[in-house]
């Protein structure tokens, strides 16, 4: 079926760090098996998911939940986020080799893991381990706050949805000053602002940061070279919670990410070695991820479509891109030697989808599954040559 006009281009396997799944405890607003298959859909071949779920992921019980809702529903590869909490700072440090990295919200969104303690956020700080990814969700002057308390401990920080010109710039002045800070913005900031409010009502346009003013949006245009990553944010909620009186903040992103991002390297906006560099290096470097041997997308950079009310996958139903004319589209995706996705079908089942933070795990003697490394090689695959993964600096 493909026809020898379209440019299709061979791209590593897209990672996004920033993922909300909702299981356990939402799952009608997604599970691991319907978030996958959207990520796939997207040419996302790992991601990590966000603690906010019900339980919260805060203690060794709601991690093997997670864990274990993961392993059965995943279809695509994964790691798990621990949350921050204030009953949690001496303890949560003993997941940190299993986890993604540790979340902490220091302001008001769509968690009940809020902290408002600052002597909280600084005891997570110290005891998380230095060498271990901690990420934060600070907006305005909460993150000055914590760029200050991280770099008074001397410890990096990860700066989750960077929304606005504020947060950019002082981003920016702090990498110049040295700091150890890295941040990821988000398709909804990038593509959207307050100009679409209108179009998406009061409700379904709540989000977390909120959408920004055609300023702030252009800002991040502007410091494209201090955005270390691409996240999605994904944050199914259903169109009829959407709609509904107490309107929960977030979007879906999965499906429309790379499609958005194809349409902008299409618009001159951005470079594809922008598009590997923040979405497939950069944060398979500050999350520490390992290498996904024999994975890797096919996109169509002329394919041309236009956004539906709503993407085939995700249980949300809805997108705020609806309507939106885009060129560019995933066309397969091979994950692992398998075909996970080609034109429309994902063809892998829940399951196959594997905890990436065991990979590294099965060095340890205790650990007596098969190294699941070693289970990957599958005969025949479609993949001229081996995807190279440059383990380069970030930006
Ligand atoms: C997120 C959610 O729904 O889990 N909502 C959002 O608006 N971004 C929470 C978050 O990432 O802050
Ligand atoms: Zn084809
Ligand atoms: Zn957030
Ligand atoms: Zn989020």
């Amino acid at each position: 079926d493909c026809i020898s006009s379209r440019r299709l281009l061979k791209l590593p396997g897209f990672i996004d760090a920033h993922v909300h799944v909702r299981e356990p405890g939402a799952t009608h607003k997604e599970d691991f098996s319907s978030c996958t298959a959207a990520a796939l859909a997207g040419g996302v071949t790992l991601i990590c998911a966000m603690p906010n779920t019900d339980p919260a992921i805060v203690d060794e019980e709601s991690l093997i939940l997670a864990k274990k809702c993961a392993k059965k529903g995943a279809r695509c590869d994964y790691a798990l986020f621990v949350g921050a909490s204030s009953e949690n700072t001496s303890t949560i440090s003993e997941f940190a080799a299993d986890a993604a990295a540790l979340k902490m919200y220091l302001n008001e969104t769509f968690t009940t893991l809020h902290l408002k303690n600052m002597d909280v956020w600084t005891k997570h700080l110290s005891n998380w381990p230095r060498t271990a990814p901690l990420c934060v969700h600070a907006e305005k002057e909460t993150l000055a706050a914590i760029l200050l308390l991280a770099n008074l401990q001397n410890r990096s920080v990860h700066v989750c949805h960077v929304a606005r010109k504020e947060e950019i710039s002082l981003i920016k002045a702090a990498k110049e000053k040295g700091l150890k800070v890295t941040c990821e913005v988000c398709p909804h900031h990038l593509f959207l602002s307050t100009n679409d409010v209108e179009r998406l009502g009061p409700k379904k346009s709540q989000v977390r940061p909120v959408l920004v003013t055609p300023e702030d949006q252009q800002a991040l245009w502007d410091h494209l070279h201090v955005i270390d990553c691409f996240a999605t944010d994904h944050a199914p909620h259903t169109l009829e919670e959407k709609t509904s009186e107490k309107a929960p903040p977030g979007f879906p992103g999965l499906e429309t990410i790379l499609p958005l991002l194809l349409n902008a390297v299409n618009e001159g906006r951005l470079t594809i070695d922008d598009l590997v560099n923040k979405f497939h290096k950069n944060p398979k470097k500050i999350f520490s991820l390992p290498y996904q041997q024999n994975t890797y997308v096919e996109v169509d950079l002329d394919e041309e479509w236009v956004i539906p009310e709503a993407m085939p996958f995700s249980k949300a139903k809805w997108t705020p891109f609806a309507g939106m004319k885009i060129k560019g589209a995933v066309h397969r995706v091979v994950l692992r030697g398998e075909i996970a996705y080609v034109e429309g079908q994902v063809l892998v089942q829940p399951g196959f989808g594997q905890n990436v933070r065991e990979w590294e795990l099965r060095i340890n003697p205790l650990d007596s599954r098969p190294p699941s490394i070693l289970a990957l090689d599958r005969p025949a695959s479609p993949s001229p040559h081996q995807m190279d993964d440059d383990d380069g600096q970030t930006n």
